[in-house]
């Protein structure tokens, strides 16, 4: 028996550095992060908030940060990888790297960046009237439960020149690798307007569904937008927990839901509102707008590092019917109830739907009436 009054046992350094950082703690399915509560953050100099999701797994999670008008964050390096989403306000990034050489850059609502591991960089709030908020995506959680020093993770000076990639990743140019449709990919460090990105045709995925996987600044985030048309959905699939789905543009709704169970979670989104699909948990996303919906999915295990087995299945399996063993719902075999509920919600906002060509439209709403 251990009669130490405090045994080590059942440690989680990342939660209890969290519950210690002095901001507002979130626990909730699905956010709306234009809502979030934010209070002074010594670590970033600024206001910030820590957003614990029920699906995010054990890897990763997300930070709110506000810059205040004319404010900025203090300098700060760190060996954990991370993926910048401007909510809201413009303002700039002035990153160092270990050679001493400075990249700025610009950024807006919709931007997209990653300071590269280890380099030093600053974030700066461009106006002097209206304030600024962004998310930051990161692999902290699982790195300091690794290393559970925090020294080592803030104060730790070796270079990694290889994650700094071409000077213009800082501007906002890239590479794009083609593959196949749904692994296309775009290495930058600097996305300036994920909105208005030209995503590619993933056909497989959904009706008039595109997508692009991002490579940003050599990491294992992974980072991918895809678009759904006004009026149309995707397809249903599950995976395992931490994909951060960030809504961009249009709204709409999703629908979650385990193997076997009766009914579904159902979650409206708008700009702004993230949820994290939880471990094994099908779910299917709805554009009921009459404007395209476009949403960005964060998580851990990139396309280039996808880091385990499961991610690489998932990238080659994401598409394949279930009955195939892969892991999407293809629409023949979906549960009628499902396209019913779109038709009722596209009737609610007066938008048609872009669905004729895979389903009974009349017959669905007659059966309904
Ligand atoms: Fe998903």
């Amino acid at each position: 028996m251990n009669d130490s009054p405090d045994p080590k046992f059942l440690l989680d350094p990342y939660l209890d550095w969290s519950a210690a950082e002095g901001v507002p703690v979130i626990e909730d399915f699905a956010v709306d992060l234009h809502r979030v509560e934010t209070k002074p953050w010594a670590r970033f100099g600024t206001d910030g908030a820590i957003i614990h999701l029920a699906g995010r797994g054990d890897f990763v999670t997300l930070f709110v940060i506000d810059l205040p008008p004319g404010g900025a964050s203090v300098p700060m390096s760190h060996l954990y990888d991370e993926v910048y989403f401007v909510l809201s306000g413009t303002g700039s990034a002035s990153i160092e790297l270990g050679d001493g050489s400075q990249h700025t850059f610009e950024w807006g609502a919709n931007s997209l960046f990653s300071p590269p591991l280890n380099s030093r960089y600053r974030l700066f709030n461009g106006s002097g009237s209206e304030p600024a908020r962004l998310v930051v995506c990161t692999d902290f959680p699982i790195l300091l439960n690794i290393f559970h020093n925090e020294d080592f993770l803030f104060e730790n000076p070796f270079d990694f020149p290889e994650r700094a990639g071409k000077a213009d990743y800082f501007a906002g140019d890239g590479d794009f690798i083609p593959m196949t449709p749904g692994r296309h990919m775009w290495e930058t460090n600097f996305v300036p307007d994920l909105a208005n990105f030209e995503l590619k045709v993933w056909e497989q995925r959904g009706a008039g569904s595109s997508n692009m996987k991002f490579v940003l600044a050599d990491n294992v985030m992974h980072a991918h937008s895809s678009e759904m048309p006004a009026g149309s959905y995707k397809k249903a699939h599950w995976h395992q927990p931490g994909a951060h789905v960030i809504c961009m543009t249009g709204f709409g709704y999703s629908i979650l839901w385990y193997d076997g169970d009766e009914d579904y979670v159902r979650h409206p989104w708008h700009h702004g509102v993230v949820f994290a699909p939880p471990d094994r948990m099908f779910h299917q996303h709805f554009c009921t707008s009459p404007v395209a919906a476009r949403y960005l999915a964060l998580s851990w295990g990139s396309i280039r590092y996808p880091l385990m087995q499961e991610k690489k299945d998932l990238r080659n399996n994401v598409d394949k019917d279930v009955k195939e063993g892969g892991r999407q719902i293809n629409y023949e075999d979906q549960d009628p109830r499902v396209h019913r509920m779109f038709l009722e919600e596209l009737a609610k906002n007066g938008v048609e739907s872009r669905m004729g060509k895979y389903f009974d439209e009349a017959a669905i709403v007659g059966a309904a009436e």
